[in-house]
């Protein structure tokens, strides 16, 4: 297996940031590359008891052997990008491509300040919008634009394709998800810019023929941060009871529930080409769950949902995450023949 990517199925934070830490571990990458909008992403990653939170930097940091990269299609604040390279001193393997856009004061201003994106859409605030809104008018500054990024760049399509070809392992971090795609998600409530697997191969210059396997992450329910139909949605107390309430990694927000959608489950396997699915906080439905490594000791519930979403999306579940910890994850991609 070369190249993997790995991409939201419902409405952004369905985990990636564990899934993909987890795969960093597992499959050792050489390079691992973000594609997605820009700093909007907040992705959790727990590893040895540390808990960090990424909003610029592939989930693969915690690999100290792996060469991180942001393709060409990512917005860059370069204030969050320099304090997380600082902050995982990971100056030596970053690459930044020259043609990033970038997100300045004024966009941030806009984004938190303007009635409509604030108040009607709730968007997190981070610029992205007005970003690429200039980004479109060919009027925005790019990565190589910027003093302080200039020993950070290069070609990173290049590189990555050049390590696809040499056979090197390569995963393609998404960020979002599905539902808030700017063409498939649930417009206006959408963020701004497609965010399924083809629109994340070409954020980094990746062509679809290249793709191994793409993984789709679901949570064990559905969550959703803003503004935007969510079916099923629960009370704010009946997600407290069932322990599904959660804040957003960025904004802080509270994040909207509701039970796993089986319906929007199978058209994002069809929108993204899953190859293979990867279900987060099982041990939040499941607790007796809780840091299980092991498929054979799931519960008879546990795996019964598994076979619901495999009979209901035609895909197979290759990796169930039973905690936040990159340590907590059933990993059946060997026993389901799918580790090339
Ligand atoms: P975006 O790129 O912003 O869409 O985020 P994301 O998909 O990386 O997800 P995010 O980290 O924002 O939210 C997922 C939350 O669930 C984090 O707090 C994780 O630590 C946590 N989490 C992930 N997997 C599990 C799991 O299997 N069990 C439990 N209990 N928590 C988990
Ligand atoms: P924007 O991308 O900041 O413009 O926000 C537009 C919409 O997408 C809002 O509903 C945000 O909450 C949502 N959104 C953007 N990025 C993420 C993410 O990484 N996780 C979850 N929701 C997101
Ligand atoms: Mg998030």
């Amino acid at each position: 297996m070369t190249c993997t990517v790995i991409v939201g199925g419902f409405f952004g934070d369905e985990g990636k940031g564990k899934i993909v830490s987890y795969l960093a571990i597992k499959d050792n990458p050489k390079i691992a590359v973000r594609g997605g909008v820009g700093p909007n992403a907040g992705h959790t990653v727990v590893f040895r008891q540390r808990e960090s939170k990424l909003r610029m930097l592939p989930s693969a940091v915690i690999n100290e052997k792996t060469k991180l990269m942001i393709g060409p299609g990512v917005l860059v604040d370069p204030n969050v990008f320099l304090k997380e390279v600082e902050e995982f001193n990971a100056m030596h393997r970053v690459t930044l491509d020259k043609q990033c856009g970038i997100i300045e004061e004024k966009h941030i201003e806009k984004d938190r300040l303007d009635a409509y994106l604030k108040g009607k859409i709730g968007t997190t605030g981070t610029g992205c919008g007005p970003a690429n809104v200039e980004r479109i008018m060919r009027t925005a500054k790019m990565a190589k634009d910027v003093p302080m990024l200039l020993r950070y760049l290069g070609d990173v399509p290049f590189l990555v394709n050049e390590a696809i070809s040499m056979g090197e392992v390569v995963h393609v971090e998404g960020t979002q998800g599905t539902y808030i795609s700017l063409y498939h998600g649930t417009y206006p409530f959408v963020t701004t810019k497609d965010v399924t697997a083809s629109a994340i191969c070409s954020d980094v210059g990746v062509g679809p023929k290249v793709v191994d396997e793409v993984i789709l992450v679901f949570k064990a329910y559905v969550t959703r941060v803003g503004a935007g139909e969510l079916p099923g949605e629960l009370t704010e107390q009946e997600a407290e009871r069932r322990g599904w309430l959660e804040r957003a990694t960025v904004t802080g927000r509270t994040r909207r529930s509701a039970p796993f959608n089986y319906e929007l489950a199978r058209r994002a396997v069809m929108l993204n080409s899953a190859t293979q699915i990867a279900v987060t906080k099982f041990d939040i439905l499941f607790p007796e769950t809780k840091n299980l490594r092991d498929f054979s000791k799931l519960s008879k519930d546990a795996k019964k949902m598994i076979d619901t979403i495999e009979a209901q999306t035609k895909a197979p579940v290759s990796i169930i995450s039973t905690g936040p910890d990159v340590e907590a994850t059933i990993d059946r991609r060997g026993e389901l023949g799918l580790l090339k």
